[in-house]
């Protein structure tokens, strides 16, 4: 077997660094708590404080918590109308599930093209790979930084398109001055552990149109309406209720819905400390030429998710592969985001061909996540840092 790329010496840390942890405190551990003594584990009174909390956060309208991120972009693209043979663009970089939604709905994904400097889905991209069949894009603000949200919109809005922003990664951040979440026609959000706030599991649907509302509760419950404005027939009584379309139990909890609370007050110093850490990072590498540093979106507020490290390999003698052993081998655990979601094996089987992406393509063989999250310390990035710079200077050409 290959031998691991190691940079020679003692590791810089001697205990090992995850890319990503949640921060739980003795608040959430009590806001849990009182909901299991509770009435309601379910379909209760926090699940309506949340969808209230996300309002207020974003501004938007109406806000459907749901019981992931994937089952958000579900009923996402059932509420955009996606169907049999109806197609759905989105970015290769990201979550496969973001483009799994146009599956689960009969749909096929199309994959357009990111910005090689912001790495988010290129507008230009997404312009050429429209056709008849488009009924949406799901646009993902990578890293947590927005896309172009007005370009996309009046590609979108020209053509009937529904815009749907996948913004699994970008909780809290702003797109010209408005937070995301109510510029779009929909906004998902993923509440899974290392993302910025968690709730274990647990996800959400934001609009500001009352037609995607109505669509996004049914799906969310079987298709199980209580209003009477919608009965078919005429109800027989209080319990009455209707099943007027097919749905699914994609309900969150009290349990989980309290956790996301909770976390919430924390929202502004969880951004703020993660600002804080990209600040660090991006003024080490911006110094290192064999590096490339992610393009900050000047119209993006940004509460970043990720922090990609992103190496030129014509200027090394190792690979990314390489790069990460490297920093495996000095106790930094990276991770990669994402393989590119049409080089997956179902995707292949379904027909899809390498290279129809080039700069997604690029990207992926060249970077790698680096720790971000709440309660890394200043002394944690430095290692990191210093790990970063150990490798580039063992491996420079
Ligand atoms: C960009 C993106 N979209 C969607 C999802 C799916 O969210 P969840 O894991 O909550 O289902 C994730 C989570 O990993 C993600 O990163």
């Amino acid at each position: 077997m290959e031998k691991p790329a190691i940079a020679g010496g003692t590791p810089v840390r001697n205990t090992k660094l995850y890319y990503g942890h949640q921060f739980i405190d003795e608040a959430d551990v009590k806001a849990v708590e009182a909901v299991l003594t509770s009435d309601y584990l379910t379909c209760g009174p926090k699940v309506v404080e949340l969808e209230k909390r996300l309002c207020e956060l974003t501004g938007a309208k109406y806000a459907v918590a749901v019981s992931n991120g994937t089952a958000a972009l579900h009923i996402a693209a059932m509420a955009a109308g996606v169907g049999d043979g109806d197609e759905l663009i989105t970015t290769p970089i990201t979550f496969a599930a973001s483009a799994n939604c146009a599956l689960y709905c009969g749909g096929r994904p199309v994959f357009a093209d990111i910005d090689p400097n912001t790495y988010n889905i290129d507008p230009e991209c997404v312009r050429e790979k429209i056709t008849d069949r488009t009924k949406a894009v799901v646009a993902v603000d990578f890293t947590g930084q927005a896309v172009p949200l007005d370009a996309l919109l009046d590609i979108c809005h020209d053509r009937k398109i529904t815009l749907i922003e996948d913004g699994a990664h970008s909780i809290g951040t702003k797109y010209k001055g408005k937070p995301v979440g109510s510029i779009a026609d929909m906004t998902t959000f993923s509440f899974h552990p290392v993302k910025t706030v968690t709730g274990g599991e647990g996800g959400a649907v934001l609009t500001n149109r009352e037609d995607l509302y109505e669509k996004l509760l049914l799906y969310r419950s079987h298709g199980i309406t209580k209003e009477e404005a919608f009965y078919v027939n005429e109800s027989h009584g209080p319990w009455y209720h209707e099943q007027i379309d097919l749905g699914y139990n994609y309900r969150i909890t009290d349990i989980q819905c309290a956790l996301i609370l909770s976390q919430m007050d924390k929202l502004a110093q969880f951004a703020g400390r993660r600002r804080a850490i990209v600040e660090r990072y991006n003024n080490a590498f911006l110094q290192i030429p064999q590096l490339f540093v992610q393009q900050e979106i000047p119209e993006s507020d940004t509460t970043r998710h990720l922090y990609i490290l992103r190496i030129r390999p014509e200027l090394l003698t190792i690979d990314r592969k390489g790069f990460f052993e490297a920093m495996a081998a000095e106790n930094i655990c990276c991770n990669v985001h994402y393989i590119p979601v049409y080089w997956h094996p179902y995707y292949q089987k379904l027909g899809y061909k390498k290279g129809i992406c080039p700069n997604a393509e690029k990207l992926y063989e060249e970077m790698m996540s680096l720790p971000i999250y709440y309660s890394l310390t200043d002394q944690d990035v430095d290692d990191v840092i210093m790990a970063v710079r150990k490798i580039v200077e063992y491996y420079k050409k």
